[in-house]
């Protein structure tokens, strides 16, 4: 039996992973699941918020799901760290980037998909007066190791960084700008890593039938790290004849973003602008709630929901929020290991209880968070759960 690295992390994190296992079972999944410490009360009583032994339990077992990890500012992480390990050099690193970087965790798939009855869908007025509700199936590769959020970057630059970046022609603008009155913060961008996931793009639309690819940068201003991608991405078209290989640009794009959603399958884009893509279109189809992602390296692969740790709900008994997105991270990650039918089976339920519209969590009616969602007709996370293991139909 195939064995799971459970992550729940913090906050809602612990109320929605939980629950995708109980739903995973009730579809006839079967899996050992291990628990991974990971997450703030490790960071405040050990000092690392990843410890040495989850890293382990990840790299035995290769596959984990991860609810949310809470992620606070340097005072208050400094503040909250066990009297015992204050001052002895502890510094508080997100778990997630770690956990990305220790396993060159490359691949981001963040899938935005409409589900037809959804209140929370995008609505566009039509030509003559009338709504639309466009059907959004886009699915971003964000490149999820380098370019803008690699981490190289300075504020007053050291005299060997400023020296190397004096001999390059455009710096002439800045030549009179003291280091100290500088930050710099470079888009690294690699053949080996672009090849990476443009072909990981491509064979996902290849293997789930998306007719169009496209890569969305800015080839004609970042003309070196951009035009590499796209110099790469049209070599590899070439073998997916089926495929139609667009390009676009990151700020036209999300103008389209509200004008045609609809006509976009596979999006591939460097880190920061994958960023940014990602969340405009998980929120055509309902945001936080609904946007699922999945982090894929080669021996590695970590599914977790776009939502952090939601601390205002962590405490709400019975929990409030929807745990759709954690849901469809777990339909990710049976994909990924071979068990897209019982992916199917899941994804169908959810579609089923959306457009039925009787059990809805408080987002789906639009309402303010809190404890009195419940009087005003929206359903518990567990509700929310049992309603689609009722509707897991085979
Ligand atoms: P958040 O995603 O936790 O919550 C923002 C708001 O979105 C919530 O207050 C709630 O209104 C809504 N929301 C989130 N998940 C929802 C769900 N499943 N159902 C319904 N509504 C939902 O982001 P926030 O408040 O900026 O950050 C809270 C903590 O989470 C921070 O410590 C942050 O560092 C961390 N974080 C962790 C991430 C991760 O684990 N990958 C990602 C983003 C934030
Ligand atoms: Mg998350």
């Amino acid at each position: 039996m195939r064995t799971i690295v459970s992550l729940p992390g913090d906050g809602i994190g612990k109320v929605v992973l939980p629950e995708s296992i109980r739903l995973l079972e009730s579809a006839g999944f079967k899996a050992n699941y291990v628990h991974g410490d990971i997450g703030w009360d490790f960071w405040c009583n050990e000092g690392n918020a990843l410890p040495q032994r989850t890293v382990d339990l990840i790299a035995e077992h290769k596959i984990a799901l991860f609810g949310a990890i809470t992620s606070k500012a340097k005072d208050a992480a400094d503040k909250e760290l066990n009297p015992d390990l204050k001052g002895k050099g502890f510094v508080y690193f997100s778990p997630i980037v770690s956990l990305r970087q220790k396993f060159n965790l490359d691949i981001c798939v963040r899938p935005c998909i409409s589900f037809k009855g959804n209140p929370l869908n995008f609505i566009r007025r039509s030509a003559d007066g009338g709504f639309e509700e466009p059907m959004v199936n886009t699915v971003i590769f964000r490149q999820n190791t380098e370019g803008l959020y690699a981490g190289v970057e300075w504020t007053n630059p050291p005299k060997q960084v400023r020296d190397a970046l004096e001999t390059h022609s455009k710096m002439k603008f800045f030549k009179d700008v003291p280091s100290e009155e500088m930050a710099v913060s470079t888009r690294i961008v690699t053949k080996n890593a672009s090849e990476r996931i443009i072909r990981a793009a491509f064979e996902y639309a290849k293997k789930f039938g998306y007719s169009n690819l496209t890569l969305c940068e800015k080839p004609n201003v970042l003309r070196e790290t951009s035009g590499m991608m796209f110099k790469i991405a049209k070599e590899i078209s070439k073998e997916y004849p089926g495929i139609s290989l667009w390009d676009t640009n990151i700020d036209a794009q999300m103008m389209w973003l509200t004008k045609n959603p609809e006509d976009y399958g596979v999006i591939v884009a460097e880190n920061m602008f994958g960023d940014i893509i990602s969340d405009g279109f998980a929120g055509l189809i309902g945001g936080l709630g609904f946007a699922c992602s999945a982090n894929i390296g080669e021996e590695v692969a970590v599914f977790e929901p776009t939502h952090g740790s939601a601390p205002k709900y962590e405490k709400l008994n019975p929990s409030i929020v929807n745990p759709i997105a954690m849901f469809m991270s777990a339909c990710m990650m049976l994909d990924h290991i071979g068990e897209k039918p019982v992916a199917d089976k899941i994804r169908n339920a959810i579609a089923e209880v959306i457009e039925e519209g009787k059990v809805r969590t408080y987002d789906m009616l639009k309402l303010r968070g809190g404890p009195d969602v419940f009087s005003k007709g929206a359903a518990t996370t567990q509700q929310m759960t049992d309603e689609i293991i009722k509707k897991l139909k085979g």
